[in-house]
């Protein structure tokens, strides 16, 4: 039995020694003191050996045991430093890299367009408000002068809806103008307001997609003339577009206007000389607007020999693409985070 203890101390400790990592010790602890251990198994045949020789042994086998916990102790340190100086080596940090910044979000180019479009017009006495995007048809056609079966509903390429419960056709707005409408049926003249949101439109192609955004403006008051919408509007593109440049005013048709225009700019790009976004014209059309039609006042109760007004709808993707050189109507509503974080305002505040 002295043997055996004494051939199981130096087996233990040569273990110990030759242990790597603080799981190994453990596993060794409880190889040798575990219940099922081998120290512990020597001591159970204690009872059987003389009566003499049990104190002689019982010593040898506390010292074993004080020895082993101890070499166990020492190596454990060891080991602790040396894993500790492994990950201060492997963790080491390079103070010198650049931080990495977190992604922050910003605005997309037509939400900035459009804030920058409210703000002028507020400045210029024009408060926003919405209307519903789901429209009547009255709405949308009837009470701007376009009835049913009229060529000019060709214009629109319109998402219609089922009838409702009443009945009655709904359709998607195909433009802002019908807020015209609910302003005029809600508000006594003089009115100024501005109306941006989403129109939808059945087209989609390198030039169209199928919801986009328009403002629409619309005043009545007394003696409102054509004067006056012009002026209106060079102002307001020398503001939204912060420089002086040419603008001319072409006879068009809408039905709720009349006379009606379509409003051009000298090209941004060429400044007239002609390129390629202005097709080598060198004006590039911003927006449609005209003098409020007599019938769309009668539609709304309003006297139209005491008020006339002027109305116009512009495209918010299209002054975008203008302000900020964006070449593809479509990379707006493509979501490549590359593409909406270049044009990003805001980012990482
Ligand atoms: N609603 C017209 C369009 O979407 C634009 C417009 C608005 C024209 C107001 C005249 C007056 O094309």
């Amino acid at each position: 039995m002295r043997k055996q203890l004494e051939n199981l101390q130096s087996q233990a400790l040569e273990e110990v020694e030759r242990a790597s990592s603080a799981h190994e010790l453990e596993e060794i602890r409880v190889k040798i003191l575990g219940k099922k251990g081998m120290l512990t198994h020597l001591l159970r045949g204690l009872k059987d050996v003389a009566d003499a020789e049990r104190p002689e042994l019982g010593t040898i086998a506390n010292v074993l045991k004080e020895t082993f916990n101890a070499a166990l102790a020492a190596r454990m340190q060891v080991l602790q430093h040396q894993e500790m100086q492994d990950r201060l080596a492997s963790e080491r940090i390079d103070v010198s890299l650049p931080g990495r910044v977190p992604h922050g979000g910003g605005l997309h180019p037509v939400r900035q367009a459009l804030t920058e479009m409210i703000e002028i017009f507020l400045q210029m006495g024009f408060p926003a408000m919405s209307g519903p995007e789901v429209e009547s048809d009255w709405h949308n056609f009837g009470a701007l002068n376009i009835p049913p079966d009229h060529p000019a509903r060709e214009m629109h390429d319109t998402f219609y809806l089922h009838p409702g419960r009443d009945g009655k056709q709904r359709v998607l707005r195909t433009h802002t103008s019908p807020v015209q409408i609910r302003v005029m049926e809600s508000q006594k003249p003089p009115i100024r307001v501005i109306a941006p949101g989403k129109v939808y439109r059945c087209d989609s192609d390198l030039t169209h997609t199928p919801m986009f955004h328009q403002v629409e403006g619309l005043l009545v008051d007394r003696d409102v003339h054509f004067g006056q919408l012009m002026g209106f509007i060079e102002t307001f593109l020398r503001r939204f577009f912060e420089r002086q440049l040419p603008v001319r005013f072409r006879p068009s048709f809408f039905p709720f206007t009349e006379p009606s225009t379509e409003v051009d700019m000298g090209c941004l790009f060429c400044e007239g000389s002609g390129c390629r976004i202005c097709k080598g014209s060198g004006w590039i059309e911003i927006l449609g607007a005209g003098l409020v039609h007599p019938n769309v006042l009668g539609n709304v109760g309003i006297d139209k020999e005491m008020y006339s007004g002027f109305a116009f709808g512009v495209g918010v993707e299209r002054m975008a693409m203008l302000k900020y050189g964006i070449g593809d109507l479509r990379t707006f509503y493509e979501n490549d985070v590359r593409f909406l974080a270049h044009h990003a305002r805001g980012r990482g505040v």
